[in-house]
C-alpha cells in the first residue's frame, strides 16, 4: 500500500478520545466562573442515563407519559403526511429509545420501506441502542451513524430518493436558550432536503406548581440526577466532592419560562478535584446553574418555525394539554435565475 504520509483521524475515534478532555475544560472553566456553572449534558453517563429513566416513570414527571400518548395515537397520521416513499426515521437522542419505538411500531404495520437512522455522536450508546431496537422491532432497517447532529444529517440529505423524517423528542430542545434553539432549528432546516419533515417535543407552560413537582420530586431522584454531575467529577476526574453537603433545588423563572437547576453548596468548603490538579472554593449557599428546561406557548412555538423556515404541518397535544409535538416541513425556495 501507497503511505500518504499523513492520516485522517475519524471523527468517532476523535469524540471517545476528546470527551474526557471536552468534561475536564467544562468543569474547570465552569467551576472558576461567578456564577459557577456545569453543563447538563454532562449528567448522562451510566449512571445518570438510568436516573433519567427512572425519572421518566416518576408520578411527578409528566412529559414523558404526555409524549406516550400523543405519539400512540397520533403515529399513523405522522406517517401519513410523508408520503408513501422510502423513509429515514432518523433519531436525534434517542436516550432508551421507548418514545421512538412507539413510532417504529406504527411504521412496521403500514408495509413501507423505512428505514431507522439513530444519530449520536457515542458509539457505545449507539451500539446499545441497535442492539436493543433490533430485539424490540424484528425486520427492522437500521442505519445508524455515530457523528455530530449536522454532519450526519447534511450526509444523510445526499441521498434525495429517501424522505428524511427527523425527530428531536422528549423536549430535549428545552436545554437549549432561546438563541440556541433558533440557531438549531436554522442549522436543522440547512442540512435537511426540501419535503423532508421534523417532529419535536416541546414542554408548554403550565400551573407553576406542576413544573415545580415534575423537578423537585417526593423520592428525590431528580436530586440524585442533578448531583450526579458531582458524582461524574469523583469518578471519572478524581474529585472529593462529599454529595452531603450540596443540595439539589429548582425554580421556575416566569419571566424566561424555563425551570431551571442548580446544585447548592451548604457549607463554606474547598474541593480538590485530583485529575484537574486543581482545588474549587464554596462559599455556604453558593449555587452551581447546571440545567434550563424551558417551557413554551403553542404561539412561541409557532413564531419559531416561521422564522427558520419551517411550514407547520400539525401540532399535536396530549388530553391535558400539557405537552405539544410538532410537525413541520422544510421549505426552500428555489434561488431566482
Ligand atoms: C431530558 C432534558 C428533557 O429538562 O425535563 C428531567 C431532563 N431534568 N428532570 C428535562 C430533566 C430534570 C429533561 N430533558
Amino acid at each position: 500500500m501507497n503511505d500518504p504520509g499523513y492520516r485522517v483521524l475519524d471523527p468517532a475515534e476523535l469524540a471517545a478520545a476528546g470527551a474526557l478532555r471536552q468534561f475536564s475544560l467544562d468543569v474547570l472553566h465552569g467551576l472558576s466562573e461567578k456564577p459557577k456553572r456545569l453543563p447538563s449534558r454532562w449528567i448522562y453517563d451510566g449512571v445518570g442515563s438510568e436516573l433519567f429513566s427512572a425519572i421518566c416513570e416518576l408520578d411527578e414527571y409528566y412529559p414523558t407519559r404526555c409524549e406516550a400518548e400523543i405519539l400512540t395515537r397520533h403515529a399513523p397520521e405522522i406517517l401519513g403526511h410523508t408520503g408513501t416513499g422510502p423513509i429515514d426515521i432518523v433519531d436525534l437522542g434517542a436516550g432508551d429509545g421507548r418514545k421512538t419505538s412507539i413510532v417504529l411500531t406504527a411504521t412496521l404495520k403500514q408495509k413501507r420501506d423505512v428505514r431507522y437512522v439513530p444519530i449520536d455522536i457515542s458509539q457505545s450508546a449507539m451500539q446499545g441502542l441497535v442492539k436493543d431496537m433490533r430485539t424490540r422491532h424484528a425486520g427492522l432497517a437500521v442505519g445508524g451513524l455515530v457523528g455530530e447532529y449536522f454532519d450526519a444529517l447534511t450526509w444523510l440529505s445526499q441521498d434525495t430518493t429517501r424522505r428524511n423524517l427527523v425527530m428531536f423528542l422528549g423536549s430535549n430542545i428545552g436545554n437549549f436558550s432561546k438563541v440556541q434553539t433558533r440557531v438549531f432549528l436554522r442549522q436543522l432546516w440547512e442540512a435537511l432536503n426540501p419535503g423532508d419533515l421534523v417532529l419535536i417535543g416541546w414542554d408548554l407552560k403550565k400551573d407553576i406548581d406542576l413544573l415545580l413537582d415534575a423537578y423537585n420530586d417526593a423520592k428525590g431522584v431528580t436530586a440524585q440526577f442533578n448531583l450526579n454531575l458531582l458524582a461524574r467529577i469523583n469518578r471519572d476526574l478524581g474529585g472529593e466532592f462529599d454529595l452531603k453537603n450540596f443540595r439539589h433545588y429548582a425554580t421556575y423563572d416566569v419571566y424566561s419560562g424555563a425551570v431551571e437547576s442548580y446544585i447548592v453548596s451548604m457549607v463554606r468548603q474547598s474541593v480538590a478535584v485530583r485529575g484537574l490538579r486543581i482545588s474549587f472554593d464554596f462559599d455556604e449557599w453558593e449555587p452551581i446553574h447546571t440545567e434550563y428546561s424551558y417551557k413554551y406557548l403553542q404561539s412561541d412555538i409557532r413564531t419559531m418555525a416561521a422564522d427558520t423556515g419551517f411550514e407547520i404541518v400539525s401540532e399535536y397535544e396530549d388530553s391535558r394539554r400539557w405537552f405539544t409535538d410538532t410537525l413541520w416541513r422544510v421549505t426552500k425556495e428555489k434561488p431566482r435565475a
